[in-house]
């Protein structure tokens, strides 16, 4: 058991981590489970490599996702404001999750489908006229947002301001404008609640606001912000990558796009290999040592250690994954944590895997000759290690 261990700088890495960093991963997993690193972001974590201990990692109930629990010394914050359940324990979590669940249902996704077809469309015809397009401008990003502009009831003339904001809170720009902005989205989420309270409509937003448990329990004002944040962040930053990624991820095996294109019935098989090929976060939410724990023979100390689960590599360990570098849409995928394990699972799975199918289908359906504009090593990838995906995804037809 080691209680020293050496720090591996990953934001000496650079640019090369950031296009393709699962050698790097590959070869700390030869090492062991758990290793110390400097993020590319800057703090220092613990970083949980491998698909058995990555899952086990996810399920811990001694990691905290409460933020109450970091240590100050890191220097990380949080901008997005109210009590969510991303960023909270038991008996918090398992109360939020449980009055959250009850209405975004199974039914109420199967529902969207057919607006998530309809934006699908519209995007689609305003993108085709030109012949080419960046996939992420046109599609992959504004598709979701849209969505979770339904989802929150968000009147269809304030989207673009709506969209304003959250591209910026949550974008790469300095920190003084992201501050600025998250301050912005505050003040409108927390006008749409009262709206929402006095007017209810058909959305998700107005259905927390009424929802209430057997014993009377209830969404409060800062778990109903928190609740829109976190649908906010989790739809814009994922989905989008979803698509992306799996599109580059088609386009560059064309014996699986033409299988695909032969036989749209493998589409739910894809969408699943696209999550575990080359999932949307590259590493989960951050989780925080309370006290220390040890995992994989290695000691990670308390008092608010950042710990991270190395995603992307979790579903390429070959003991899980036989040939895991094969991009293959017939593989069999279950067990992949794209979206991640335990109490802490995505809520917006089925969403997500709905407006994958739909998009990725009707893009190949209507752009029967769709092809990467460029060599993918020349793409840009988002930079850090939360989000995996490429900033522009040029195309052409
Ligand atoms: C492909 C798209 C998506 C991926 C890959 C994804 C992935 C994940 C992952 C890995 C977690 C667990 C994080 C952790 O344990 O630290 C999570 C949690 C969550 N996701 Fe997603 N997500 C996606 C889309 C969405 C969408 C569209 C929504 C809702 C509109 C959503 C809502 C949530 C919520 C509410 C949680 C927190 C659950 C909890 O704490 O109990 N996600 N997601």
């Amino acid at each position: 058991m080691t209680t020293e261990a050496a720090i591996v700088d990953l934001a000496a890495l650079g640019e090369d981590f950031t296009r393709d960093p699962y050698p790097v991963y590959a070869e700390l997993r030869a090492r062991g489970p758990v290793h110390r690193v400097r993020m590319p972001e800057g703090p220092e974590a613990w970083l949980v490599v491998g698909h058995e201990a990555g899952r086990a990692a996810l399920a811990d109930p001694r990691l905290s996702k409460d933020w109450r629990n970091v240590s100050p010394e890191l220097g990380i914050g949080r901008l997005a404001a109210g009590i969510t359940m991303l960023s909270s324990d038991p008996p918090l979590h398992s109360r939020l999750r449980k009055l959250v669940a009850r209405e975004f249902t199974m039914r109420r996704v199967e529902q969207l489908a057919p607006r998530v077809q309809q934006i699908t469309d519209r995007l689609l015809d305003e993108m085709l006229p030109a012949g080419h397009a960046d996939l992420v401008d046109a599609l992959s990003f504004p598709l979701p947002i849209a969505v979770i502009c339904e989802l929150l009831g968000v009147p269809f003339l304030d989207q673009d301001a709506f969209r304003g904001w959250s591209n910026t809170a949550l974008g790469a720009g300095d920190r003084e404008q992201r501050r600025d902005a998250a301050v912005q989205m505050n003040e409108y989420l927390g006008r749409l609640l009262a709206d929402k309270r006095e007017q209810p409509g058909e959305d998700l937003m107005s259905a927390l606001i009424n929802t209430a448990d057997e014993d009377g329990d209830r969404l409060g004002g800062e778990e109903l912000l928190g609740m829109a944040w976190l649908l906010l962040v989790a739809g814009h930053e994922t989905t989008v990558n979803l698509i992306s990624n799996g599109v580059l991820a088609l386009l560059s095996h064309p014996g699986e796009l033409a299988a695909l294109r032969a036989d749209f019935s493998l589409m739910e098989g894809a969408v699943e290999e696209m999550l575990r090929y080359e999932g949307p976060l590259e590493t989960p939410t951050y989780r925080f040592t309370v006290e220390p724990l040890e995992i994989g023979g290695t000691v990670i100390p308390g008092g608010g250690q950042l710990v991270l689960v190395a995603l992307a590599d979790a579903d390429r360990d070959p003991t899980r994954f036989p040939d895991p570098e094969r991009f293959d849409i017939r593989r069999d995928t279950r067990g992949h944590l794209a979206f991640g394990h335990g109490i802490h699972y995505c809520l917006g799975a089925p969403l997500a895997r709905l407006e994958a199918r739909i998009a990725i289908r009707s893009l190949l359906e209507r752009c029967p000759e769709l092809a990467l504009d460029g060599h993918p090593a020349a793409l840009t990838w988002r930079t850090g290690m939360l989000i995996r995906g490429p900033e522009r995804l040029p195309v052409r037809w």
